[in-house]
């Protein structure tokens, strides 16, 4: 745990040091979707546990809970959300106001009723929603949107306007399927869309890479295309436990195999140099300009 811990202390004087972080004054959030093509693999727990791992490490990041049919984000935490996308897109409330703080002060948009609004809305209505998200993202450094798993049209729309998609899957057969049909219509639609993969619920780092390995040859062949492992987390009952008592696993129990493997992969997250859509503008700007292509 020290060694973990000083190992962090340095990456993040590291991070400040670095020139990223002038970048990032000046630039729109990076936008990230976690997504599946299984439902029930743990997007919400990564996304969650993911944030607040970033958050640790200075970075500003805000959570959009976009699971029309599940949005579950505010009770992982415990906290009940006073709005959601429907206040704002019924102008009852403006951005700034319908972003809730949860555990440790993360920001976060809860989804619920408006969600299914978002893919109807006037023009004049989705020229102030654009407005409003652009101006928030200034101040972020990541959007992460919760997707529901699978390929409603939704979801879908959702990652290919985004700047990068991680894919959860777990070891389970069907799991890995779905995920590659996920990566299969996504990638039909918007070729530029990077992907990386996590893989959840793993009894060991080499299976893992079995699984990353086994969707890597088939993207590859068929697809012509890269999937790199972003990291995996071990299957830990002590997920389970911190979901009933609605406490992100890793602010429950900080020095459990999943919260370690969440720091790791954070940590490596951000060690990596992110690759974005190529030709295509990036951030937030990126993303409003290919949800409208896909409006249209
Ligand atoms: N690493 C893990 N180890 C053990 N159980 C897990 C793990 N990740 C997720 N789970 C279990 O799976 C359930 C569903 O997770 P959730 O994040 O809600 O999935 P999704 O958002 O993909 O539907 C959790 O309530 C938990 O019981
Ligand atoms: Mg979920």
């Amino acid at each position: 745990m020290n060694d973990q811990a000083q190992s962090l202390r340095r990456l993040v004087s590291k991070l400040e040091a670095s020139r990223e972080r002038q970048a990032f004054r000046t630039h729109s959030a990076r936008v990230l979707t976690v997504s599946s093509g299984k439902g029930g693999v743990g997007k919400s727990n990564f996304t969650l546990n993911f944030a607040l791992a970033l958050k640790t490490l200075g970075r500003k990041v805000l959570i959009f809970d976009a699971d029309i049919g599940m949005a579950n984000i505010d009770v992982l935490m415990g906290v009940r959300a006073r709005y959601n996308l429907y206040h704002l897109l019924k102008g009852e409330r403006n951005l700034e106001e319908i972003i809730e703080l949860g555990l440790n002060g993360l920001p976060f948009i809860a989804g619920g009723s408006g969600m299914a609004d978002l893919f109807t809305l006037s023009e004049s209505d989705l020229n102030y929603f654009t407005s409003q998200i652009e101006k928030i993202s200034e101040k972020m450094d990541y959007i992460i949107f919760d997707t529901g798993a699978g390929l409603s049209k939704e979801t879908v729309k959702f990652i290919t306007a985004a700047d990068e998609c991680i894919v959860v899957t777990t070891p389970e057969p069907t799991s890995i399927t779905d995920a590659y049909a996920l990566i299969k219509v996504v990638h039909g639609m918007e070729q530029e869309i990077p992907f990386r993969l996590v893989v959840n619920r793993v009894a060991s780092q080499q299976e893992a890479r079995q699984v990353t390995d086994k969707l890597s040859l088939v993207a590859k062949r068929f697809l012509d295309m890269e999937i790199p492992m972003l990291g995996h987390i071990h299957d830990d009952p002590h997920v389970m436990q911190a979901v009933k008592k609605q406490i992100p696993f890793s602010t429950a129990f900080p020095s459990c195999a999943a919260a370690r493997d969440i720091q790791r992969l954070a940590m490596k997250f951000l060690e990596v140099p992110q690759v974005g859509q190529k030709d295509t503008l990036t951030g937030i700007k990126g993303f409003i300009h290919r949800w409208l292509k896909h409006t249209k």
